[in-house]
């Protein structure tokens, strides 16, 4: 006998696949849009922002969509307080400062959730090119 469309255990199936995906969705979106809100006030004195400072940053520094293209993106954003320039004024709390000097400009402190916040962001960012 001939069955058309999918089976009753195949869509129960992709019904329960949708249920749990949705939630997980929504989840992912509220933090790229706290991450956003994050690199708009700390990150954005320094680095371009998509829609927000097309032409503010500072010359040296890789723009949010240079950062979301790279392969290692993730491994670059989960350490970003330990790598150069950012050990001087980024601090994670429950993490020691990498260095005894001073701030060189206005210190930010970022959680490890605020971490997860941004790398959502970034790669919304990432999804779009
Ligand atoms: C005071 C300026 C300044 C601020 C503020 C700043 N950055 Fe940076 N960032 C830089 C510079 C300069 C570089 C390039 C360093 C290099 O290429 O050696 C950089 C590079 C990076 C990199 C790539 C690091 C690597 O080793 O490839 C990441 C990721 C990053 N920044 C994330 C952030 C995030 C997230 C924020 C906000 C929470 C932020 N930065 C705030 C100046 C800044």
């Amino acid at each position: 006998m001939k069955t058309r469309g999918i089976s009753p255990a195949a869509r129960l199936l992709t019904t329960l696949g949708i249920l749990c995906a949705l939630p997980a969705a929504a989840q992912a979106e509220g933090e790229a849009a706290k991450g956003r809100e994050i690199a708009v006030n700390h990150c954005a004195r320094c680095h371009v922002i998509p829609d927000f400072n097309p032409y503010g940053g500072i010359n040296s520094t890789p723009s949010f969509r240079l950062l979301a293209k790279r392969d290692d993106y993730l491994e670059r954003l989960q350490s970003f307080y330990a790598r150069p320039p950012h050990p001087v004024f980024v601090r994670v709390p429950g993490v020691p400062a990498p260095t005894g000097e001073p701030a060189f400009v206005a210190p930010i402190e970022v959680s490890p959730e605020q971490i997860d916040d941004l790398i959502a962001f970034v790669e919304a960012i990432r999804a779009q090119q």
